[in-house]
């Protein structure tokens, strides 16, 4: 096992150049998609210093009748968050429903976003796929500051969850 080493001076792109390769080679041969979620979570949280890096996994809701699905709280970083989010609810709901990345820059902004942390001024969420090109999961990046994330992230967090879907049917 490789310690994650981040070099906090570097400039944005190439801090995550530098993490794309860690990530690869940590969950690279992992078979368990808990664990590989888990460990890109750590990586992201304390090699990009974000204040939450979350999934949010789509399940079957065990309250709704008929096959009715939500996201369910999955491996995180940072402080306790919502455990629930339904279908079009809030900016991962939103994520889920319309199958794509959403960037706000300012989260008192955007209608519905669902507040898990007072903290919290801007996010990042991204939808993941499977090989049938359904939503299985988003991931949920949150900072404190506001308009924290730009097309770097897009574009760098994009092939991190490519990582992710090779691993899914
Ligand atoms: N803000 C998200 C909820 C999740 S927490 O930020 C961890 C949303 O509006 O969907």
């Amino acid at each position: 096992m490789e310690e994650i080493i981040i070099d906090k001076s570097l400039k944005k792109p190439d801090r995550y150049q530098l993490l794309l390769s860690q990530v690869t080679s940590l969950i690279r041969g992992e078979t368990d998609l808990i664990a590989s979620l888990s460990n890109v979570a750590a990586v992201l949280k304390y090699g990009m210093d974000f204040f939450w890096v979350g999934f949010y996994l789509v399940k079957t809701s065990p309250a709704a009748s008929g096959n009715a699905e939500e996201l369910v709280l999955g491996p995180f970083q940072g402080p306790v968050a919502c455990t629930r989010i339904g279908f079009g609810r809030g900016v991962c709901g939103t994520s889920w429903k319309e199958k794509r990345v959403i960037i706000v820059d300012d989260v008192e902004k955007f209608p519905g976003h669902i507040a898990c942390s007072g903290e919290s001024r801007s996010e990042i969420v991204l939808p993941v796929f499977n090989k049938s090109k359904k939503v299985v999961m988003v991931l949920d990046v949150d900072s404190t500051e506001l308009s924290a994330f730009d097309v770097t992230d897009k574009e760098f967090l994009e092939k991190i969850i490519g990582l992710i879907e090779e691993k899914l049917q």
